[in-house]
């Protein structure tokens, strides 16, 4: 079990099989619904697919928790990723780097796509408010989104197919959040991978593993907004 979760490298699903083996079922259960914090560094990255040096050191966000109500295909091949975040005075910037492609399902989210939930002032208030937007980028660059904050003006995005699958680079507006150090925003992140069946064959999630984001901000976990590192 142990060497299997190093080869892997998904670390939260790691110390929830790590528990689930120790007979512990609890534990797996709150490892796996632990509410997750992660940084943006203050920074303006050219959003075009190509990765900026300003992207080099900002933590990691990993979208591996398995959203299980929703995944029929093997979850060893269920695409995940990683995530880096930057903000500055207009914009959230996210970066998506991910695996696998098909765009043949009507549905925009059983394509193979990326999204970004985000609750502005942090509220959790459970169904969308002004301030709560969720945006969705296809792997070829499609743009779609939902919820009262959401307005495709506010969102720029392009997708590039690089070896073994996409990326997505994309920038959100900002207009309810303090943009400066400190504030903290509620995010999500998830990747929808159709296996090339034509519908989705799974989702992977960065904070609460289950199909709910889309509907509720109670759930996200806590985006930090912090000021450039130092040189
Ligand atoms: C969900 C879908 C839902 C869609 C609506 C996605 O995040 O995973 O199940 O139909 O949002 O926009």
């Amino acid at each position: 079990m142990r060497t299997l979760c190093l080869e892997n490298l998904l670390r939260l699903a790691c110390l929830a099989a790590v528990a689930a083996s120790a007979n512990s079922a609890v534990l797996a259960q709150a490892e796996t619904s632990k509410t997750l914090t992660i940084a943006a560094h203050e920074g303006t990255p050219t959003v075009d697919g190509d990765i900026d040096e300003i992207w080099k050191d900002v933590p990691e966000a990993e979208v591996v928790k398995v959203v299980k109500s929703e995944t029929s295909m093997p979850e060893e091949e269920l695409a995940k990723g990683k995530v880096k975040l930057l903000w500055d005075k207009d914009n959230l910037y996210a970066l998506f780097q991910d695996a696998k492609l098909s765009a043949s399902s009507s549905d925009d989210w059983a394509q193979d796509s990326i999204e970004l939930f985000v609750d502005e002032m942090n509220e959790r208030a459970g169904e969308y408010q002004a301030d709560d937007a969720q945006y969705r980028v296809n792997y070829e660059g499609k743009i779609s989104g939902a919820g009262l904050g959401y307005d495709p003006k506010n969102i720029k995005a392009v997708a590039k197919k690089i070896e073994g699958g996409y990326l997505v680079e994309m920038s959100v507006k900002l207009s309810h959040a303090k943009r400066e150090a400190e504030t903290k925003l509620g995010l999500d992140l998830q990747i929808n991978d159709d296996p090339g069946t034509g519908s989705r064959g799974g989702i992977s999630k960065w904070n609460h593993p289950e199909n709910d984001s889309y509907q509720s901000t109670s759930n996200f976990g806590t985006l930090i907004l912090e000021a450039a590192p130092k040189k």
